[in-house]
């Protein structure tokens, strides 16, 4: 009886573990067109230097749909987020986030006021918005990130 409930917790946990772990690469509501990301940077390299930082934020411009830009976020350790810049609330090459000021793990655009969250999967957190900031993979071997698709 108590085995059985032990497995039970063991299952439900391997499967909250699992979930957990499922990147924001897996964002089925995308509405962002797919385009060909393939960048790498020096993150010692001065315009990027802010990304050395525990939740330094840095956005890479002219890359990412319309050239919108990319936004990559250190979340912890060697752990970074990377997102496309367009707003998702009216998809253009106009509508792009920029870092907001009043959160240290948020980006906004200046346009719609649509919030998102770079730390939860690029999740819209108020305004119009309704969809995620599309992501993009990341691979980090010090001090190069590289971003793609
Ligand atoms: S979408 Fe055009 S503004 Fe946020």
């Amino acid at each position: 009886m108590i085995c059985k409930s032990l497995s039970k917790v063991l299952t439900f946990c391997i499967l909250a573990t699992a979930a957990a772990c499922v990147s924001c690469f897996n964002n089925y509501d995308d509405v962002v067109p797919w385009v060909k990301v393939k960048v790498k940077i020096n993150t010692l390299d001065a315009k990027y230097i802010d990304l050395q930082n525990p939740m330094g934020r840095v956005i890479i411009k002219n890359e990412g749909y319309g050239g919108n830009g990319i936004i990559v976020c250190h979340t912890s350790g060697n752990d970074f987020n990377a997102f496309d810049c367009t707003c998702t609330y009216e998809v253009s090459d106009t509508c792009a986030v920029i870092l907001d000021e009043g959160n240290i793990a948020g980006a906004v655009c200046p346009v719609c006021g649509s919030k998102y969250e770079l730390v939860n999967c690029g999740m819209p957190s108020s305004g119009k918005a309704r969809y995620s900031l599309k992501s993009y993979r990341v691979s980090y071997n010090e001090p190069y990130l590289r971003i793609f698709n």
